[in-house]
């Protein structure tokens, strides 16, 4: 795939996407076509280093799926905490066809079709008649893959076709068909190239992942609502001055919405590549000598030598969560310059497409592979009827920053720590050794 850049190509293999439903954006989901980068069989192999619950598939560090069964066939889903709706390009087996139809636009690509009903088993429960939307495989919609919408319930398209619980998203479901289970599910993103810990990542619903237990002392995001319900995502305010950049100062923000110093934060296991409001992503790269503002079939962003590192840190609740250099300067895109040298991609993308009156920022994949989630759904699921409480979100910091300094200087630079001779530095720089 082409892009416009002066003779820069981007691997197809990638990108981002969010869902928009009814002209308003909601965010998640990515279709990837084409070949991946890299072999990755061996991610799919247990491997177990944290207590693994159910297991993810992690390709490239682009997409994370999970296996589930629809009509007894099984099917590689998306998690996509920034849509709704579940849908599989296949032909599903002992299906019920409702006579509705639904589709559901993202970033990058849709799916439509008819809506169905089949027995869907998932990370351990299984769940009568689920509602999903029978897409037709296509270049873009490979076989036996899909998506499976994290989001409200009230951003489901299939929902709303329905307007009564039989629509219900596949969360809503299973949380309503016994009201013992607890109403959160939780996400934990590995890295394919990890050198200390290759993991693919886990999924739970009601549960925590063993070694994680305290995320549920973590302090409790409230979840901002929206004023309209089909807009509604998993969202929270950063902190004031939350996001300290790559010099140790904070980078300078101004909200779209009040309080105007704490930027609104949806969280999207869909979306490769965070998306930031542009002078974020300059302050965090402009910096970097032989950075260059460039355009990609995944839109503008910056590209910069792949041996740069930048530390970068988020902050929610007083609490920091450090992003491992890997992430800020993603190698993971296959961009290469005119001489055909592989260049590097900084993940912190300025946000065009997926932009919101509702939010500032969307928090994917790159991010968290830096930070354990925790969604508790509370009152958003369908028909909660006792008012179990707000929905709530909480994080648990999984970087150690001198660690992942090791993991940069033994994949990035040949082992050799070069750190210090690489960024301008100026004299509030001058406290480092
Ligand atoms: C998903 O299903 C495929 C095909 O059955 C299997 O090879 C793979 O190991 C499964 N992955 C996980 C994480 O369960
Ligand atoms: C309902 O959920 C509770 C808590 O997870 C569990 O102990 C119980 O076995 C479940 N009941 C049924 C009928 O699945
Ligand atoms: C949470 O537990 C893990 C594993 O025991 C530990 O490494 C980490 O420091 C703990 N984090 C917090 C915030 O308590
Ligand atoms: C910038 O690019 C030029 C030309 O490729 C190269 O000679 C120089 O070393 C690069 N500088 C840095 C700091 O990477
Ligand atoms: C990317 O392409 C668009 C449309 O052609 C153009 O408006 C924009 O300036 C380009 N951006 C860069 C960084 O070249
Ligand atoms: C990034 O952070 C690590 C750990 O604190 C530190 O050792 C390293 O020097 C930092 N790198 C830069 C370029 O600031």
């Amino acid at each position: 795939m082409e892009i416009n850049g002066p003779g820069l190509s981007l691997a197809p293999a990638l990108l981002l996407s969010l869902s928009l439903l009814l002209g308003e954006v909601a965010v998640g989901a990515l279709k990837i076509s084409g070949e991946l980068r890299r072999a990755r069989g061996a991610d799919e192999a247990s491997l177990a280093r944290r207590a693994s619950i159910s297991g993810l598939i992690d390709r490239s560090d682009l997409t994370y799926l999970t296996n589930l069964t629809l009509g007894g066939s099984e099917y590689r889903c998306l998690i996509d905490t920034g849509s709704s709706d579940l849908w599989v390009a296949a032909d599903v087996p002992n299906a019920k066809d409702t006579g509705k139809t639904a589709s559901v636009n993202y970033a990058i690509g849709a799916a439509n079709g008819p809506i169905k009903t089949a027995q869907l088993q998932f990370e351990g429960y299984t769940i009568e008649n689920q509602a999903f939307i029978q897409a037709t495989p296509d270049s873009n919609h490979a076989v036996n893959e899909g998506i499976i919408g994290l989001g409200p319930n009230s951003g489901s398209n299939v929902q709303q076709a329905f307007a009564n619980s039989a629509g219900d998203a596949v969360l809503d479901r299973i949380f309503r068909q016994n009201t013992s289970t607890p109403n959160y599910l939780t996400i934990l993103l590995g890295r394919s190239d990890d050198v200390s810990n290759l993991f693919p990542g886990d999924l739970t619903v009601g549960e925590v992942v063993s070694s994680y237990q305290n995320i549920t002392s973590q302090p409790k995001l409230a979840v901002s609502q929206v004023s309209t319900p089909s807009g509604q995502h998993w969202q929270t305010l950063l902190d004031t001055n939350g996001i300290i950049g790559p010099d140790g100062q904070p980078i300078k923000v101004t909200s779209k919405n009040a309080p105007k110093d704490r930027l609104n934060v949806v969280f999207d296991s869909g979306f490769s590549l965070p998306q930031v409001p542009k002078p974020v992503a300059d302050a965090i790269y402009a910096r970097v000598p032989n950075a260059t503002f460039i355009n990609t079939s995944a839109g503008e962003l910056w590209s910069l030598p792949c041996d740069v590192e930048l530390n970068i840190t988020f902050k929610f609740a007083g609490v920091s969560f450090p992003i491992h250099p890997v992430d800020t300067n993603m190698d993971d895109l296959a961009i290469t310059d005119t001489a055909g040298n592989k260049i590097c991609a900084g993940a912190f993308q300025p946000i065009t497409t997926a932009a919101s009156p509702n939010f500032d920022m969307i928090l994917g994949m790159a991010f968290l592979r830096n930070a354990y989630l925790l969604i508790n759904f509370g009152d958003f699921v369908d028909g909660a009827s006792d008012k179990v409480g707000n929905p709530y979100i909480q994080l648990l910091p999984l970087t150690d920053p001198a660690q992942a300094h090791a993991d940069f200087v033994k994949v990035r630079m040949n082992g050799v720590d070069e750190t210090n001779f690489q960024l301008p530095r100026a004299p509030r720089y001058g406290g480092r050794r």
